[in-house]
């Protein structure tokens, strides 16, 4: 097994806001590099092709291009809007002799090697093999309508001891001058309802690296219609062929807001200043 790996790594990352979740330390090194890292060692990987954002590829090469050059990468301009297009541009760039690609978010820094392991072990002998985790929440279907759901209600005010101008009186303490106050702090709630609860039975939520036979995978984008595709199985799904799930690893979160990256700091034991592992700081 000979395999390329790809990075897709040129989104414009909306939803983490200000900032750039790819260049956020990550323990002395950027999220993008950490990602990248667990293939840097493995003698089935010939190329890893990261592939950078358009718009901005020259300034991504000034910031990557040299760690990158010495872990083996190269850097390739990646798609616009779509992560699919960023494949399809990606794969242009798979060197000859590759017979796998595996394909591995730039925003999950915490994959570790046994799940690379695992993936890489499935694809001896299956032809598209991706990670997953099952679910354990309970799931509800909601509606898409917003709605208050902590309006004042006279009930409630005077429970909560609030007079007419929803100033706190006797039992909570507050002073009652007379003059109208702010609801207090977390009265407004957003809220939905909910329509019927989901069997979870049989679902994954899936991770990265997925890895395919690169045939297979030129042949899922090939296809006319790449639109929708948020991972890459779902284009081998579409094409009728088999995809075979193995067990990710709760940790291999993507770091989509800012939240996820303090929750994976917290999971890696880094610290958020670029300092030093938290149990190693003294
Ligand atoms: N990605 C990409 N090309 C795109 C869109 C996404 O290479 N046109 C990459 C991202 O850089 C990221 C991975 O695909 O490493 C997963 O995507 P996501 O977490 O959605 O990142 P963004 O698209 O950057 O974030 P957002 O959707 O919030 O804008
Ligand atoms: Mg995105």
């Amino acid at each position: 097994m000979r395999v390329a790996v790809i990075v897709p790594a040129a989104g414009s990352g909306h939803r983490f806001g200000a900032g750039d979740k790819l260049a956020s330390d990550f323990g002395g090194r950027p999220v993008l590099l950490r990602s990248v890292e667990p293939f840097t060692k493995r003698d089935e990987v010939d190329a890893i092709i990261v592939a950078g954002p358009p718009d901005d590829l020259e300034s991504f090469r000034d910031r990557y291009g040299a760690p990158l050059g010495f872990l083996g990468g190269t850097v390739v301009e990646g798609g616009r809007r779509d992560r699919w297009e960023t494949v399809l541009r990606a794969l242009e760039a798979v060197p000859e002799g590759c017979t796998h690609v595996a394909i591995h978010d730039g925003a999950r820094p915490l994959l570790d090697d046994e799940l690379v392991d695992r993936v890489f072990e499935a694809g001896r002998t299956r032809a598209a093999v991706i990670p997953g985790v099952p679910l354990r929440d309970t799931l509800k279907k909601c509606g898409a309508e917003l709605f208050e759901a902590a309006e004042r209600d006279a009930t409630v005010d005077a429970i909560l001891g609030l007079d007419d101008d929803g100033a706190a009186g006797d039992i909570l303490g507050g002073e009652d001058d007379g003059e109208s106050q702010a609801p207090p702090p977390g009265h407004q709630v957003a809220a939905r309802e909910v329509q019927e609860t989901v069997s979870r039975e049989s679902l994954y939520r899936v991770q990265t690296p997925q890895l395919f036979e690169i045939e297979l995978l030129r042949r899922a984008y090939a296809q006319s219609d790449l639109e929708g595709a948020t991972d890459d199985a779902m284009l081998v799904e579409r094409l009728g062929e088999p995809v075979t799930l193995v067990e990710g690893d709760e940790r291999n979160l993507k770091i989509t807001t800012q939240q996820d990256l303090e929750i994976a700091r917290a999971l890696g034991g880094i610290r958020g200043d670029g300092g030093r592992p938290s149990h190693k700081r003294f």
